[in-house]
């Protein structure tokens, strides 16, 4: 099979088109003939060789994709050959053909499209996993996250809007500010043009309840000064560096929860677990109209050293999308 691989970790350039021997599936697994991979930012992290896979995880970038079941191991049950599904993978998206866990394997939601669905794991998993299973959102919340038109950005607003939260947000162009608004963020900051946290501060002196935040630098202790009391800082990402200068005792007198995760070394039946209530809360929402899959653009297999080159830039808003 054709699948994206590098020999050395660098710049988009070092990945090419090769070919590949066909992945085996476990007991619990399936085969999925791609059709399309989402591309996400840890995708980048793992190419510059800064985020290996862990063990047993396919060296082949992707962390989500779409497609047809073509093999189920003896265990499955949920899926036969044919089937039209996306998943959550192992590392392996980059490719013709990719394998999944049963557990971590979908029916595309009615109404969404193959080239849609190759969006929604990484994003809502970890979104998911972050704001509901360790932030405990409740209804009406106020929440800052920052990078509102990242393909995380976009799946926090969306889940949040189903909890009526009152959502902040950060974004660096005006653009993009003009999408947030659009897709209904009440309070939008272009971090190049305004200090996020003077205006947050004007308006909301008691302070924010959840801040969901990949940037990090700077940000944290700007982060940890707008939470109101019992207020939960949560890092899924450190973009500007994971290191900063913090005083405690704000974090004592408020009762803060500083905390984080990633999903990728998170075991399978966990991983399940979040599919459960995605399936139960959110997917009904796809099928309704409610929550939508924002694509910018979808680039060919063949093309992906420039779809990373168009990833890096940042100017997307949206998911970027290889079709296999
Ligand atoms: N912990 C986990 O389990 C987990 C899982 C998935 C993703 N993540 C993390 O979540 C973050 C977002 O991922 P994604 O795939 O949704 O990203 P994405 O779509 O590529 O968007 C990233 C956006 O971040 C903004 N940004 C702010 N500061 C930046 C900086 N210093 N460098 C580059 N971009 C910066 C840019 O928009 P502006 O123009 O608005 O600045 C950029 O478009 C990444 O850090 C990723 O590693 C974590």
């Amino acid at each position: 099979m054709k699948a994206v691989c590098f020999d050395t970790p660098g710049s988009p350039d070092v990945m090419k088109v090769s070919n590949f021997e066909m992945p085996k599936i476990y007991d619990d697994q399936v085969l999925i003939e791609v059709k399309y991979a989402g591309l996400n930012r840890p995708d980048i992290v793992q190419r510059e060789g800064k985020y290996p896979a862990p063990p047993n995880h396919s060296k082949i970038l992707g962390l989500e994709v779409s497609g047809f079941v073509c093999k189920i191991g003896a265990n499955v049950t949920r899926f036969k050959k044919g089937d039209k599904v996306a998943a959550l993978v192992n590392g392996g998206g980059y490719a013709e053909f990719c394998t999944s866990d049963e557990e971590t394997t979908f029916k595309i939601p009615k109404n969404i499209s193959l080239k849609e669905a190759a969006t929604i794991p990484e994003c809502f998993f970890t979104v998911w996993s972050n704001l509901i299973m360790r932030g405990k959102l409740k209804e009406k919340q106020k929440v800052l996250i920052h990078g509102g038109t990242s393909g995380i950005g976009i799946a926090a607003i969306q889940i949040l809007k189903l909890y009526k939260s009152e959502i902040f947000t950060t974004v660096g162009t005006n653009k993009k500010k003009s999408f947030c608004e659009s897709i209904g963020v009440q309070n939008v900051f272009n971090y190049k043009e305004t200090d996020f946290f003077e205006e947050i501060k004007k308006i909301e002196e008691k302070g924010i309840d959840i801040v969901l935040d990949y940037v990090g630098g700077d940000y944290i202790n700007k982060n940890i000064n707008l939470l109101k009391s019992d207020g939960k800082l949560i890092n899924i990402g450190f973009l500007n560096g994971s290191l900063a200068n913090i005083n405690l005792m704000r974090v004592m007198l408020k009762r803060l929860t500083i905390t984080g995760s990633t999903l990728r070394i998170r075991e399978k039946a966990y991983k399940a677990r979040i599919l459960d209530d995605l399936k139960k809360i959110v997917f009904p929402n796809f099928e309704n109209g409610n929550i939508k899959c924002y694509i910018d653009s979808v680039f060919k297999l063949k093309d992906v050293v420039s779809s990373h080159q168009y990833l890096e830039r940042g100017e997307h808003i949206g998911k970027i999308v290889l079709e296999v």
